[in-house]
């Protein structure tokens, strides 16, 4: 069964968001929404969820889902707003509490901070079922570019999260706590084992050299043989001595200090202090 599906493209942060409805029953997902944030004046904004809102609201969908992929480092998360505006229920995998363990540290964050995954309302296991009205849905588990990533197959369509980027453009990098090369390539296989004509729905897209447009579909078969990264022929070794090299040359990205303490309390912004003020903290020379 063929979903719906509108990307909304978010220009500051190269991330794809997804509202996912079956059009029978008007039931609908968002994944991956995304929380404006302006780090340089500590100020979030609505601008990207409110365009995601709107359109929910002006197709009278009812939300079932709020679905993260994983814990962005990129981005903030938008799902707590949303999901105080339309109800729904917040789902990730349930190896976020991995993720949340190794930031708890890192942000020294005391007892304030549960690292069992409560702060969401679904922690999926790997090959879980839901739906979405009459389409069905799987969680599947698709660790590398973190260790707790899914990817959302909901009918014909799959939300890859991190996990592929366009052929063009390869795969994500897998140096962040938790993440490996190794196990992103075994995911990825396991992606591939889906039919081919299986649609791929990225979470980003940098524009690859020679490339003037944004892209954000293409199909299993299509990245079997045309990824640059990881298409039919590439062995597990090569993947990784390659993924390796190119990761020890990245930056780390702008906003995954922000963005981490955010996310992984579910979109949430840490509790205020006494004088009525939420902090972010950033630790410092230790990333
Ligand atoms: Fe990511």
């Amino acid at each position: 069964m063929s979903p719906e599906i509108v990307a909304f493209f978010d220009a500051a942060t190269s991330t794809y968001s997804y509202v996912v409805s079956d059009p029978a029953s008007k039931r609908c997902a968002i994944i991956d929404p995304v929380l404006d944030y302006d780090p340089a004046a500590g100020r979030t904004s609505l601008g990207s969820a409110a365009r995601v809102l709107e359109h929910v609201r002006e197709l009278g969908l009812t939300l079932d889902w709020l679905l993260e992929t994983h814990v962005h480092a990129d981005h903030l998360s938008a799902a707590a707003h949303l999901k105080h505006q339309l109800g729904g229920r917040l789902a990730i995998g349930e190896r976020v509490t991995v993720v949340q363990e190794t930031f708890a540290k890192l942000f020294n964050t005391g007892s304030e901070f549960a690292t069992d995954g409560r702060q969401f309302d679904r922690l999926f296991r790997d090959g879980d079922s839901f739906s979405i009205g009459a389409i069905p849905a799987r969680a599947l588990h698709t660790p590398g570019h973190t260790p707790g990533c899914m990817t959302y197959l909901i009918g014909d369509a799959a939300f890859v999260g991190d996990t592929l980027f366009m052929p063009d453009y390869g795969t994500a990098r897998c140096d962040f706590p938790g993440g490996d090369a190794r196990s992103l390539y075994r995911s990825i296989r396991r992606l591939f084992e889906l039919p081919g004509e299986t649609r791929l729905f990225m979470c980003h897209d940098y524009k690859a050299p020679g490339r003037d447009h944004h892209r954000y579909q293409t199909t299993v078969a299509e990245q079997r043989a045309d990824n640059v990264h990881v298409r039919d022929g590439i062995d597990e070794q090569t993947f990784v001595t390659m993924r390796r090299a190119r990761d020890a040359e990245l930056h780390v990205p702008a906003l995954i200090l922000p963005a981490v303490q955010v996310n992984m309390r579910a979109g949430e912004l840490p509790p205020a202090e006494d004088n009525g003020t939420r902090y972010l903290k950033i630790p410092v020379d230790v990333l």
